[in-house]
């Protein structure tokens, strides 16, 4: 039987078996290829997504085990918020390959709803989960910092 999905607000019916995770669905099924495949097993966090705002990640959330809506970089650019955070990346230069970012600025933007004025420590640990190969570290950090003021404006 189909399971009913929410996804950036648009409703979805996926007649997949249960345990697929939510990665594929997102991918290969909904053809969102935004969130990436890094690891597979919960260890660099490119596939990070939200379900009702939580930062989690979909490489390891079973289809029928999907708790609320979901929302995905393709998503972030609708609530004022995740544009704010999404133009701190671009004014930061903050992508060298890229691959990672997706799911760095998801886990960013669950961050900031959580902590809107965190510190240098605060962001290295709620961002450890996200590996990048590229390095791109500093920028990721000074991109939440600008987010974090541009967010406080509002
Ligand atoms: S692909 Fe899911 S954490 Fe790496
Ligand atoms: S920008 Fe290349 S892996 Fe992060």
């Amino acid at each position: 039987m189909p399971i009913s999905l929410t996804i950036n607000g648009t409703a979805h019916e996926v007649d997949l078996p249960e345990d697929v995770p939510l990665l594929w669905v997102l991918r290969d099924e909904v053809g969102l290829t935004g969130t990436k495949f890094g690891c597979g097993v919960a260890a660099c966090g490119a596939c990070t997504v939200h379900i009702d705002g939580e930062a989690v990640r979909s490489c390891q959330v079973a289809l029928s085990d999907v708790w609320g809506d979901v929302t995905t970089i393709e998503g972030v650019g609708t609530p004022d918020a995740m544009a704010k955070i999404q133009q701190a990346w671009v004014d930061h230069q903050v992508a060298q390959c890229g691959y990672c970012q997706s799911g760095q600025i998801m886990q960013a933007a669950a961050l900031l709803a959580e902590n809107p004025s965190p510190s240098d420590a605060e962001i290295d640990e709620a961002m450890q989960g996200n590996l990048c190969r590229c390095g791109t570290y500093p920028r990721i950090r000074a991109a939440i910092h600008t987010a974090a003021g541009k967010l406080k404006e509002a």
